[in-house]
């Protein structure tokens, strides 16, 4: 921890150093708002109320070398010594030893309900005492409840719900739906996007380090309309000018669907990840 805020604070006092890549501050409201104190340059999270059972399981080194020796080394972690987490609460996570952190992602960044709420906690605990499992081909309320409270939050027409096990699942299904239902092929996806990692997800993400070496076709990638690095800057008409183009002479002129994230999330976290190793790699 004390490697990864000294790593951070050299972060954003070299960041003219780093170009066009440099870290900034995406927030500044945020920035200025924070209740996180300074001291002596190491950022201290605001006081909680609440301290995790002690931990008696295996340590890190022992889930290592389990890992190791029963998961497919395609299953990398983060840091040469990764972090053991092994308790959550809320918006923090506790490890081995107790140390609290405030946990940016929700464990990754499609789930965003934190950890271990109580409200969560005994919704769940309700249902698995009630029926584990059912199927779509017999009825149960639930499934039917459930859509109906989602359709009433969206708007406009968007009234159909379609539950899936993941995100990758959920972009699966969309590219496919959009393809028969248009009656084409062709996807518009975005350079730097991350859609999952499924045959067709794969294809429309545009990432080197999530892409195997296997044909994805029927994905093409427009510039990434990126206003702090991208090409064109803040310039959206010559990105949208960029997405015409590769239709015109990308495509057969006929698109099933652009998919894109609101927000690009995993491309920071590349771009993030990448300057953390190379500091890192500096400071051994
Ligand atoms: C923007 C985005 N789309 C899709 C996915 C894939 O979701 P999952 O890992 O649940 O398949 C992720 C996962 O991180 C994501 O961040």
């Amino acid at each position: 921890m004390h490697k990864f805020a000294s790593s951070l604070r050299r972060l954003t006092t070299d960041r003219n150093k780093f170009g066009p890549c440099r870290l900034r501050c995406f927030s500044q409201l945020a920035e200025r708002q924070s209740t996180v104190e300074s001291t002596g340059g190491v950022p201290i999270i605001p006081a909680f109320d609440y301290s995790p059972p002690p931990y008696v399981g295996p340590t890190a080194d022992e889930i290592l070398r389990k890992r190791k020796e029963f998961l497919s080394p395609s299953m990398f972690y983060f840091y040469k010594k990764p972090l053991n987490v092994v308790h959550g609460k809320m918006q923090y996570l506790f490890d081995e030893n107790g140390r609290r952190y405030l946990d940016g992602f929700g464990g990754i960044a499609t789930v965003n309900c934190g950890h271990c709420h109580p409200e969560v906690v005994q919704a769940i605990i309700n249902q698995v005492n009630t029926i584990q499992h059912s199927t779509i081909l017999y009825l149960n309320h639930c499934i039917a409840d459930f859509a109906a409270a989602l359709a009433d939050k969206l708007p406009g027409e968007l009234k159909v719900v379609f539950f899936t096990n993941s995100g990758t699942e959920a972009n699966e299904l969309a590219l496919m739906m959009a393809r028969l239902y248009t009656g084409c092929q062709d996807i518009i996806s975005l350079r730097n996007a991350y859609h999952g990692n499924a045959a067709g997800t794969m294809g429309a993400t545009a990432q080197s380090n999530w892409k195997f070496n296997i044909v994805q076709n029927g994905v093409h990638h427009a510039i990434n309309p990126d206003p702090y690095r991208g090409a064109f800057g803040s310039d959206g008409e010559k990105y949208a000018k960029d997405v015409d183009d590769l239709i015109q002479f990308g495509t057969s002129g006929h698109v099933a669907g652009f998919i894109f994230e609101a927000i690009q999330v995993n491309y920071f976290l590349y771009n993030y990840q990448n300057k953390m190793n190379y500091m890192q790699s500096r400071m051994s």
